[in-house]
């Protein structure tokens, strides 16, 4: 080995070495995500086996600008720009969520952006348009379920696939209902946490029915375990290529 190769091996253990530290120093960690070599974060859902096989999500994104909502520590960004994404714009309300995800982001040298950002305050003034808009694990955190969608349908111009935790009385599944957390509910692998971020668990029908009244077309399932989640598909019935904020206009005219 030259003087040269020996130094930046060493340099590169160095940085390998400080991103372990910046993972080791958050004392939570929700997903696990493979960081390197023996590198993964330790969260507690993985993704990777969980979610992605039932999600939807395309082999191919090429070219494609990608919003991912709730983009916790950022598993789904990460994976859609390994499939071909030009860009992809990932937002969470939870400053953790986001410093969590630029640790992920630095160790992956990934030119995925998050934006600390409800998904209430997301317009295309201010993120553009997206072919694909990730709505996975979030309908169910919300307040306001419909103003969420209302606000996807207004930056989406491709396809969204959403997931979410449902909850179904097999008496009533012909009939749009939504049961209601006023105090949020046990969460994690065996209810270990208390969420109380949870408030609305629709069923089934209550999820599709909801995304057709804000106006997505085509809404079709895609996974669905009728005790505890579904993925949906839906079309924004404005069918046009992504486009980024205009910058001279967006986001302070
Ligand atoms: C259950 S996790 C889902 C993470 C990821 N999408 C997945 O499926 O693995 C929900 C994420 O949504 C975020 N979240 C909850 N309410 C939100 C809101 N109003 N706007 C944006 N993000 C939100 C949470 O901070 C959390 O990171």
């Amino acid at each position: 080995m030259t003087n040269s190769q020996t130094t930046s091996a060493t340099q590169s253990e160095e940085v390998e070495s400080w991103h372990r530290e910046q993972v080791d120093a958050e004392d939570y960690w929700f997903q696990r995500i493979t960081l390197g070599p023996d590198f993964v974060t330790p969260g507690w859902s993985d993704p990777e086996t969980e979610k992605l096989p039932f999600y939807g999500l395309p082999d191919d994104l090429t070219g494609m600008r990608v919003l991912d909502v709730g983009c916790a520590e950022g598993f789904f960004s990460f994976e859609c720009e390994r499939r071909g994404a030009a860009e992809v714009v990932a937002i969470d309300s939870f400053p953790d969520s986001v410093r969590r995800f630029n640790i992920c982001k630095a160790a992956l040298g990934s030119k995925a952006v998050a934006y600390l950002t409800n998904v209430y305050d997301v317009t295309p003034k201010a993120f553009g348009t997206f072919d694909l808009v990730l709505f996975y694990g979030v309908l169910y955190h919300l307040r306001h379920p419909l103003l969420a969608l209302e606000q996807l349908l207004g930056v989406c111009t491709g396809t969204m696939l959403l997931q979410t935790a449902i909850h179904e009385d097999p008496r009533l599944v012909d009939t749009p209902m939504s049961r209601f957390y006023p105090f949020g509910m046990a969460s994690g692998k065996s209810g270990e946490y208390h969420d109380p971020t949870i408030f609305w668990m629709p069923n089934r029908k209550c999820v599709q029915a909801l995304t057709e009244s804000i106006g997505f077309q085509d809404v079709e399932v895609v996974t669905a375990n009728d005790q505890v989640c579904i993925v949906l598909r839906a079309r924004s019935p404005v069918q046009a290529p992504g486009a980024a904020p205009d910058q001279t206009k967006a986001p302070w005219s």
